[in-house]
């Protein structure tokens, strides 16, 4: 199975989400660590519950540069196939994306490229549209805009607030996210299965003079 890396600030539903998908018959993936910036989000303590190892480092105090350096330490101890982020709030250094790119994923509240950036339920009703919902993508220094993965729209109802769109945005996000993942490392793990063999088999042959 994948090993998995979530990255957090807060609540850490997705997070959950994420954990208790690796868990059923099957799963594709394997939760070897959950990472915040936060020591006292809600999500680490669930982790720890849960068994999970955690790490936190608050980055009150610490360079950008610093926090991320402290953070991909600790990722790379865990040697993940791949980091899922899941309400981390903070952009991340040139040299952190750089590192982690291909293998770092990140769950968006809004169907981009629509609503880059923060504040998308807000917007989304501003706006008059009649969806939201929420993307998987791959994480790239542009903000929000790295290959989009999978998306599920989610439809605005009359009288709908903030809140009352992100509950329903979070109900689909818990939906997509494990889905989402799951098929990424599987279409790595078998591509790298498939360049192990190729290599084995060139390795095989007669050199040909
Ligand atoms: C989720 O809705 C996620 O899409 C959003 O924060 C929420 C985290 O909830 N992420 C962003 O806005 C990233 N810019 P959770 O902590 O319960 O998973």
């Amino acid at each position: 199975r994948a090993r998995v890396a979530i990255v957090i600030s807060g609540e850490g539903s997705n997070m959950a989400a994420l954990l208790y998908a690796s868990r059923l018959p099957g799963s594709a993936t394997e939760i070897v660590l959950v990472a915040s910036n936060n020591p006292d989000a809600p999500g680490l303590a669930l982790a720890e519950s849960e068994g999970v190892p955690t790490w936190s480092h608050s980055h009150k105090g610490l360079t950008r540069e610093a926090f991320d350096e402290a953070l991909h330490d600790a990722l790379a101890e865990a040697k993940p196939d791949a980091v899922a982020l899941a309400g981390y709030m903070r952009l991340l250094t040139p040299a952190f994306v750089s590192h982690w790119q291909g293998r770092l994923l990140n769950i968006h509240p809004s169907l981009l490229p629509n609503y880059r950036g923060l504040d998308t339920h807000r917007r989304v009703l501003d706006a008059g549209d009649n969806h939201g919902g929420c993307t998987v993508h791959l994480v790239t220094d542009e903000v929000d805009a790295g290959e989009i993965l999978g998306q599920m729209p989610v439809a605005i109802r009359p009288g709908d607030t903030v809140d009352t769109l992100a509950a329903r945005v979070r109900h689909a996000e818990h939906q997509l996210y494990p889905a989402t993942l799951a098929a990424y490392v599987s279409r790595h793990h078998d591509a790298g299965w498939i360049e192990q063999q190729v290599d084995a088999l060139a390795a095989a042959l007669p050199e040909v003079s």
